[in-house]
């Protein structure tokens, strides 16, 4: 006998957590969790507020201001999740910077902001989440790498850092979860059309657009179907992985 799970809504009464949710590829991530049936809990920073409010309201979900590295961050997430939610099934460590400079200005203070935002926070709030006991069976985590940490950018030397701590980090703790009967997995996208890629100088877009196979910049919701398939019950087979996102044939 062959037996298929129902496709239709998969992530129904379940609790996602997207951090930087308030635009680009997380507000993305927040729309496909909640068209697939979850209640998602959208985070980002207080400055963005509006952005976020305007997001939860969008996808029916509700909102958490949340620094990712603020000192507090662990404990208000645990303490937001238990009270609301009793727990957590997904959580999405999409929160990102970028602070680019060539290996000469490469100061200290843009090496530690970055490597805070885009991996130490993963590990402090897992740790927090998991100690709490809140991560519930059929748990999943995603950490958002980026093909930065696989092939490196110019210019990058924290970011690619950083994205390529992520990865291991997934792959770590993999093992871990699994007791848990949870998975953890990234995904890497490759150049994706958002305000993090406006940023870049135009040369450095074109050549993101060029890199993938499709010669256009990728959408944040390429990332975020991805990132909802990682995230759903039915891919519980699959852990410790790294999904690059986006047509990266040509690296
Ligand atoms: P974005 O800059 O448009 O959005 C990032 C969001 O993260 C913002 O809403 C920001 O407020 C939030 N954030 C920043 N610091 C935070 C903190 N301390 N606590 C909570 N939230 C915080 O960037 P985009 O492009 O949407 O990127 C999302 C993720 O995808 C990042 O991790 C980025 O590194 C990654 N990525 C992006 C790629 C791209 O081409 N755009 C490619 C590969 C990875």
């Amino acid at each position: 006998e062959i037996v298929v799970d129902d496709p239709a809504r998969p992530h129904t009464g379940r609790v996602a957590l997207v951090t930087g949710a308030a635009q680009g590829i997380g507000a993305s991530m927040a729309a496909v969790l909640a068209r697939d049936g979850a209640h998602v809990v959208c985070a980002d920073v207080p400055a963005q507020g509006e952005a976020l409010a305007r997001v939860a309201n969008h996808v029916g979900g509700s909102t958490l201001h949340l620094d990712v590295t603020a000192e507090g961050a662990p404990q208000a997430l645990v303490d937001h999740l238990r009270e609301r939610h009793g727990g957590v099934d997904v959580v999405v460590h999409n929160a990102g910077i970028t602070r680019d400079k060539t290996l000469a200005g490469m100061d200290d203070a843009r090496w530690d902001a970055v490597l805070e935002v885009n991996l130490v926070s993963q590990e402090r709030l897992d740790e927090a989440l998991l100690d709490a006991d809140l991560l519930r069976p059929g748990g999943r985590i995603v950490g958002v790498s980026s093909i930065g940490g696989i092939a490196g950018n110019r210019g990058q030397t924290n970011y690619g850092a950083s994205k390529a701590g992520v990865i291991g980090r997934v792959e770590a703790l993999a093992d871990e979860l699994a007791d848990r009967d949870a998975t953890s997995n990234a995904v890497a996208p490759g150049f994706i059309e958002t305000a993090m890629t406006e940023r870049m100088p135009v040369g450095v877009r074109e050549a993101g657009r060029r890199m993938n196979s499709l010669n256009q910049g990728g959408r944040p919701v390429d990332v975020a179907e991805a990132v909802s398939w990682l995230a759903d019950v039915r891919s519980g087979a699959v852990n410790g992985q790294v999904v690059r996102v986006c047509g990266q044939s040509l690296l």
